[in-house]
């Protein structure tokens, strides 16, 4: 049994905090709420006093809540710090380390893992403003429980609703009792797109974020491989505790994951590798305009993922994971891809479909392996991660050889 610090910000679906208390409870955890003053507009703070059967702060303000150093205390002894809804006033504040109350107080004071459940109007969500504070906040390590899409309160559809109170309260239960079933396993991922210089100034690029990579980075972590992402050029910051290798070109990319290979047990390629690149290298100087048109000659890049299968033919590990990503005949392209490359598997999506691919944070995927197809509905990017990671897993415990890790007992 732990003890959960419940920070409940301003937003209409404060009342579903109710619920994620009782079920955190139900799970045998004591639950302390913390209120923002628009929360207590929202729902009083009696009803959690009642299920709680501890005082409810509202304020560091409060006569008394000063004499035991409430907020300090509440730090240290929280197992985790879950915040929901989390509106986006909530969220910049938690960006920007703002201590004007006392939910904002207690999360800058304490050293337990932070769950953030968005909640907001779907506009508000996507502004890059929030976009930027949400990237800090996971930058940082902060987890998330990613908002659901559909009808809002505010009478706008779109993404923004609170997740369910049962998905808040898995998330919280999965980081007080962490599953670390990937302890002295090695990941390497891939994230992020590659720029192929064209001279100084130009690249060939694409649009991947390298977000989904960054998923499944994270989660690995989070169940306790040492993971090292390859990382493209993004402006998305990697989750804390990983390690990362910044690689600009597919050529670089290739001379790390070479570099990476042996000793890794599981290897994601989540990076949009360029198949082209200008045939040559970039030009030394900046290429100057002419009357006609420009006719620039490319050559073939190294498929990184095809010369992993090739080098890992005969060999029990890595595990090795790619992604296809398809606008017609998804399935059929990627399973040719799987066989073609010999991986175990590869995560299909049709990028023309919204929701899904670049520069969106859910995806719609099917796992191709040499056993068939199985299809999964629109999804955030994270809880896809989870099912790649749950794959890498489950092969290795099925008998993919543990390679010893740095540290490790001989
Ligand atoms: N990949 C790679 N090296 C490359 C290109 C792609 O490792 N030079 C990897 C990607 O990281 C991804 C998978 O291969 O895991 C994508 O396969 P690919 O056949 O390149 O897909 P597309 O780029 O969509 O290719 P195509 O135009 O053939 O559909």
């Amino acid at each position: 049994m732990a003890l959960v610090a419940v920070g409940v910000s301003g937003g209409i679906s404060a009342y579903k905090a109710v619920e994620v208390v009782r079920l955190l409870q139900k799970a045998g955890h004591e639950v302390a709420v913390v209120m923002t003053r628009a929360a207590t507009r929202f729902v009083g703070p009696l009803t959690f006093e009642a299920i709680t059967r501890r005082r409810v702060i509202t304020s560091q303000w409060t006569p008394g809540a000063n004499a035991d150093i409430e907020h300090i205390a509440l730090a240290t002894d929280a197992a985790l710090f879950l915040v929901a809804p989390a509106t986006a006033n909530t969220i910049a504040r938690l960006a920007h380390g703002l201590a004007g109350d006392f939910l904002t107080s207690l999360a800058l004071a304490t050293r337990a893992p932070v769950l953030v459940a968005p909640a907001m109007n779907t506009h508000m969500y996507d502004h890059p403003a929030t976009q930027a504070n949400l990237d800090l906040l996971r930058s940082r390590g902060v987890h998330f429980v990613e908002p659901g899409e559909g009808y809002l309160a505010c009478g706008w559809v779109g993404k923004g609703r609170l997740a369910e109170p049962e998905a808040i309260a898995a998330a919280a239960l999965r980081l007080l009792s962490p599953v670390r079933d990937l302890a002295g396993r090695r990941v390497v991922v891939t994230a992020g797109p590659t720029f192929e210089d064209l001279d100084p100034v130009r690249y060939l690029g694409n649009r991947s974020s390298g977000r989904m990579g960054l998923s499944v980075a994270a989660d690995a972590a989070a169940r306790g491989a040492d993971v090292t992402v390859v990382l493209g050029p993004t402006s998305l910051e990697p989750a804390a505790g990983l390690r990362v290798v910044r690689v600009r070109s597919a050529r670089e990319m290739h001379t790390a994951v070479v570099g990476l290979r042996d000793g890794a047990d599981a290897i994601v390629m989540a990076a949009a590798v360029a198949d082209y690149t200008p045939a040559g290298g970039a030009a030394g100087g900046k290429v100057k305009k002419q009357d006609g048109p420009l006719t620039v000659t490319l050559e073939r890049t190294v498929d990184i993922l095809a010369d992993l299968g090739r080098w890992r033919a005969g060999r029990a590990a890595p595990v090795l994971v790619g992604f296809a990503a398809e606008t017609s005949d998804v399935l059929a392209y990627a399973a040719r891809k799987r066989e073609a490359k010999q991986v175990d598997l590869i995560v299909a999506n049709d990028v023309s479909q919204p929701g899904a691919g670049f520069e969106v944070d859910t995806n719609i995927a099917s796992f191709v392996t040499a056993a068939g197809v199985q299809s999964f509905p629109l999804e955030a990017k994270t809880a896809l991660a989870a099912r790649i990671v749950d794959f890498i897993a489950g092969r290795l415990s099925a008998g993919a050889p543990r390679t010893p890790a740095q540290g490790d007992q001989a």
